[in-house]
């Protein structure tokens, strides 16, 4: 049933692991993976008119707006896959305004997980950062380099992977961050970020452990 099905988001600064925690994330636990970066980059390569639009904004670090953003996660959502698996939004609500959106077309979700890492590591990480336009992995020259030739060949950088870039991408993190945590603090969890991958991933398990037991616990009948 829907009550048995997980429904998670995923927040933290640009760069804080938010990708690379969703593919470990859902190699586990087969939930359906939202990104709003994702979505908006796709948007972008069809070459409309809302993917210009989001692309001015993203270049210079600011909040897509509401219009774009909000329909854009909402139809994605409400796909039969996500509502049958269970979803992992990540990147979305970033504002008061698209928590509010939300609760308008989903049900209450299960835990905030929210990545903490220093600035002064995200800025390494984003300058080091790659991606498999194959796969669509996330690498990172230092940290998870290629494991061959043929991808490190092929490695592409994000258009606002810079480190001017991060920067401004940061200061728009800090500015929204309070009131969406103030929003969620009580299905809240926070991680630290600045370890290993592995690490990180292993405090995310054991989070969804325990609410996938309480969940168990609480749908049982007697
Ligand atoms: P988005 O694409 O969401 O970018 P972001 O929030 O800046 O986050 P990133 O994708 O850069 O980082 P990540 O946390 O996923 O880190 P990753 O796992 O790749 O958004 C882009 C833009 O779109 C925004 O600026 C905004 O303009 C717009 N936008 C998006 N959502 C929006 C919304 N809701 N509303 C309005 N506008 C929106 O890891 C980073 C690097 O570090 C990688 O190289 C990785 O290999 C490495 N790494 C990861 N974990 C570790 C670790 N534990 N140790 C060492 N290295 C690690």
């Amino acid at each position: 049933s829907q009550q048995g099905l997980l429904r998670i988001m995923i927040s933290g600064a640009p760069a804080s692991g938010k990708g690379t925690q969703c593919e470990l994330i859902t190699a586990k636990y087969g939930l359906v993976h939202i990104a709003a970066g994702d979505l908006l980059r796709e948007e972008i390569a069809s070459g409309s008119e809302n993917g210009k639009m989001a692309k001015e904004y993203m270049e210079k670090g600011q909040l897509v707006p509401d219009e774009i953003v909000v329909m854009m996660v909402k139809e994605r959502i409400l796909k039969p896959d996500s509502l049958e698996k269970g979803w992992l939004l990540d990147g979305y609500p970033r504002s008061l305004s698209q928590a509010t959106a939300l609760k308008e077309f989903v049900l209450q979700p299960d835990l905030f997980i929210l990545l903490e890492v220093p600035d002064d590591i995200l800025v390494e990480r984003v300058v080091g950062r790659r991606l498999d336009p194959v796969t669509g992995k996330i690498y990172h020259l230092k940290y998870s380099p290629p494991e061959n030739e043929e991808i490190a060949s092929r490695l592409a950088q994000r258009f606002d992977d810079t480190e001017e870039k991060v920067k401004l991408r940061l200061q728009t993190h800090h500015q929204n961050v309070e009131a969406v945590v103030a929003m969620y603090k009580d299905i809240m969890v926070k991680i630290d970020g600045s370890v290993s991958k592995e690490d990180v991933f292993a405090q995310i398990d054991r989070a969804l452990t325990k609410v996938l037991e309480q969940k168990a616990a609480s749908g049982t009948v007697i």
